[in-house]
Order: C-alpha cells, then structure tokens, then sequence
C-alpha cells in the first residue's frame, strides 16, 4: 500500500527557499511548474511521405512556427522554460528540464516529472532517458553523502480505462484508491518494492517497462491510451551518529501520459463525445484541471476526483510538489493541429503554481531508539561523575592534611629554635657565674692552686 505523501520544483530555486523550522515541517514555496518542448526529428515514416518540418527552435526558450500560412489566428511564436529541437540529446533534456526537479525528491520534497504529448512523439523515449538519468544522480547523489542513510521504494502504476493496475504484480487486478485522512490519497495493495541497489532498482523498473510492451502489443493502442506512473519514495536520514532523529520523505513520480490527441477527440462535440471507449477521463480530466489552475482567478472547484489520474497525483498539480512537464511534439506539417494542442496544454501549465515543503517525519521506532541511546548516555554520564567527584574529595582531603602538616613542621621548627637559643643563654649564665667565683677566690692566695686544679676540671668536663 503506498500513501500519496506530500511532493515537489528546479534545485536552485528550493535550495534558496526552504528554509526548516524548528517544528521539523518547512516553510513552503510557491513555484511555477516548470514547462519544457522537445521536438522530435522526422520519423522515418514522415520523411517517405514527404513531410515537412514545421516548427524551428528560434533560441533555447522559443518555438517559432515555419509552415506555409494557416489559421491567422494562432501564434506563431511560443515561449517556454526551454525548449529543445530535433538534435538535441535526452541528456540535456534531462539535464535542463527535469533534473533540478527530480533532485528535490533526495532533500524531502515531492516531485512530478510528466511526458505530455500525442501519440509517437516521443514521450516514452524521453522518459525512459529521463528516468534512467536521474535513478544514476540519485545513487551519486547517496554515495557523495556518507553522513545520510537512504532506502529508495518503487511502486509502479497503470491507468487504463479508469482501472488502475500495478505494474509490478500484474496479477493483482483491478486497484481500488482510498482516501486516508492522515496519509492523504492510498492506492490500496500497490505493491512496493525496496531497492537494494542502482542495479535491482534497474531491474524493477525493467519489470514496469516489460508489462507496458506486453499491454501494448495484447491489447492493440492501449499504451497510447494509458498513463504509467513509476513512483520512486526516497526516505533519507543522518546516520546514527548525529542523535537526529528526524527523516525527509519524498515522493519522485515519473509518468508517461496517454496520447494527448486522445484529450483533443475528448474536446470535440456531439457523436464524438459518446465514444465512450475513446474518451480518456484521466487525461480529459488532467487537462481540464490544468486549464483551472492556470486561470487567474483560481479559487473556484478544481476537479481532481473526476479522475483516477488526478486524484493521484493532485499534489503535483498545483500543491505540494515541484513538477516538470516536459511535453513532446513532431515537427510534421501534417501534425500541425496536434502540436498546437500540445503548445496550448503547454502554455497553460506554465501559469501553475505549486507550493512545495520539505517534508519530515520522526517514526515511532527511531524516536524509541533515539531516546534508549540518550537515556544510556545520560546514565553514563552520571556514573564517571560520581566517580570524579569521589577522587576530586579525596585529593582535596589529602591536600588539607599535608598543609596542616607544613603549619604543625613550621611550629615545630620555631620551638627548637627556640629551646636551642634558651639552653645557649643557660650555657652563658652557668660560665659567667663560675668565672665570677673564680675571681672573689683569686684575691685568697691560697686558693689559687685549688682554683686552677678546679678550672682545668671545668674546661676538661666541656
Ligand atoms: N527525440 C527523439 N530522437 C529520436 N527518435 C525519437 C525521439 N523521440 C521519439 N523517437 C522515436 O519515435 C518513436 C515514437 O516514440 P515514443 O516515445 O514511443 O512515442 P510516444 O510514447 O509519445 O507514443 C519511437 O520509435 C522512438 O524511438
Ligand atoms: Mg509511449
């Protein structure tokens, strides 16, 4: 089951524009769709009937018309985001027209690349290149940014007839679409696939494209009356390391639209109308939509569920989500009316805006982790504390001890100096009272030889 997330416009603009708040949702961007030609060369079928080329790229944003005068009415002269004419490569249309809005999707940003155009003019060719291209970026883009963790989904999808298939279980029938009031639109039991790798995400879109040439070839025009969407769903976070537990998510839808002439028959009135089995709701519905959103005063009831299309990819159509639509178209002559149709379908999705936001989310299992991992850092933190601060109590004990020991030795000193200086004045009395004896005795002769037998005792005795 794959929930229609929210999606998103070209690299430069977003990158300046979205800024994140605090809450972990973005400030969203409001962001024309951005429109693109290409022109195919002449088929090879055109060339042996002798057809003309009737449109000529004037400069990488104009379309001039060349052919012989008709409707005085219709412009002549077409601007667009870019336009690319007959020799220019997938590459650059890629490159120019829809890379910088396929990219948004790594950042949390939907995004919506769509191949309009008539039957045989080149839609499925350019997106097959387009989504070829841009599957090589984003696996770059993964292995130039180590600190983020990837996991890239695919679900693939086919409308025909208002009956929605999954392209990667073809025997799951008809899919029925619900409405979720937290998720938005669900396509129920679409099967989703992750892709381990560049090479297995090749292989499952190689799967989408295998079952749209075996509906091609049953079931006669049918591809030219379906839509294909290959959705890729890009979910990316900072690896553990960083404690952030916040992930972008972002839907990256490629479709390859029904042949737009299926939409002009659509327009024609009376008989024609009732052709029920020519009338594409999706893509009638699409236009009718675009032509809506284009119109200055907006308000009014834009008709997304009138269609199975629509109600699909609504986001991309005027909300959150960058969208390109590339929209292809042959130089004949003889398919001048179409290709007018085309620049028309064009012309107006140029005046769509969209307001794309980065989109986050926090799942319940990484919150759960994130908060197991802080709590263990904070118990960890808390025991090489205690164990600090005992050491740090100890050594100021000891420091305390041995000062009051240096303050007890310092006494201890001035006491013998003390006791040292009193037992010298002793000394000093004692030889001072014996040499005052010695004189009052000297004045008696007799005890002069008794005195010097005692001196020469005293002097001995020191
Ligand atoms: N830009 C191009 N350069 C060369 N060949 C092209 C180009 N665009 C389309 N073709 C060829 O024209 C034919 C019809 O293209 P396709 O993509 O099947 O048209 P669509 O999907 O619009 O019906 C295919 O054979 C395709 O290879
Ligand atoms: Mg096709």
């Amino acid at each position: 089951m794959v929930a229609s997330r929210p999606a998103g416009t070209p690299m430069s603009k977003i990158e300046r524009a979205l800024t994140l708040t605090p809450g972990g949702s973005s400030k969203s961007k409001e962001e024309k769709i951005f429109v693109t030609v290409r022109v195919r060369p002449l088929s090879k079928k055109e060339l042996v009937g002798k057809d003309q080329a009737a449109w000529e790229c004037a400069d990488r944003q104009t379309i001039i018309y060349k052919g012989p005068p008709q409707d005085r009415a219709a412009p002549t002269s077409y601007t667009f985001d870019k336009v690319f004419g007959p020799s220019c490569q997938t590459d650059l249309v890629y490159k120019d027209g829809a890379k910088d809005v396929a990219m948004s999707a790594l950042t949390g940003i939907n995004a919506t690349i769509f191949a309009y155009g008539q039957t045989s003019s080149g839609k499925t060719y350019t997106m097959r290149g387009v989504t070829e291209s841009a599957v090589c970026d984003i696996y770059r883009h993964m292995e130039n940014t180590p600190e983020r963790e990837f996991v890239i989904k695919i679900s693939a999808m086919e409308i025909y007839n208002e009956i929605v298939k999954d392209l990667l279980q073809p025997d799951s029938g008809s899919l029925r679409l619900l409405d979720d009031p937290e998720k938005g639109l669900i396509v129920e039991k679409l099967d989703e696939q992750i892709a381990k790798d560049r090479e297995h995400l090749r292989h499952l879109i190689g799967i989408c494209e295998e079952q749209r040439q075996v509906g091609e070839t049953a079931l006669n025009d049918t591809s030219s009356r379906s839509h294909q969407i290959i959705r890729l769903t890009v979910e990316s976070r900072l690896r553990e390391v960083s404690g952030c537990v916040k992930s972008f998510v972002a839907n990256l839808n490629f479709v390859d639209l029904a042949g737009s002439e299926r939409a002009a028959q659509t327009h024609a009135v009376g008989a024609r109308l009732k052709e029920g089995s020519h009338i594409n709701r999706s893509l009638l519905t699409l236009t009718k939509v675009i032509r809506k959103l284009s119109s200055e005063k907006r308000s009014g009831h834009i008709p997304y569920r009138d269609s199975k299309l629509t109600r699909i990819l609504q986001l991309s159509l005027g909300g959150n989500a960058r969208t390109a639509i590339i929209c292809t178209m042959s130089p004949a002559l003889t398919h001048v009316e179409q290709s007018r149709n085309t620049l028309f379908f064009a012309t107006c999705a140029k005046e769509v805006t969209n307001t794309a936001k980065v989109n986050m989310f926090i799942s319940d299992k990484q919150l759960v982790k994130h908060l197991q991992t802080e709590v263990s850092r904070l118990e960890a933190e808390l025991r090489s504390a205690d164990r600090v601060s005992s050491y740090e109590i100890l050594i100021m004990e000891k420091d305390r001890k041995i000062t009051q020991m240096e303050i007890e030795m310092e006494e201890l000193k001035k006491e013998r100096d003390n006791a040292c200086s009193q037992l010298e004045e002793l000394r000093k009395k004692m030889v001072d009272n014996q040499c005052g004896i010695l004189l009052t005795r000297l004045k008696r002769p007799e005890s002069v030889s008794h005195f010097l037998g005692h001196y020469s005792q005293v002097k001995l005795s020191r």
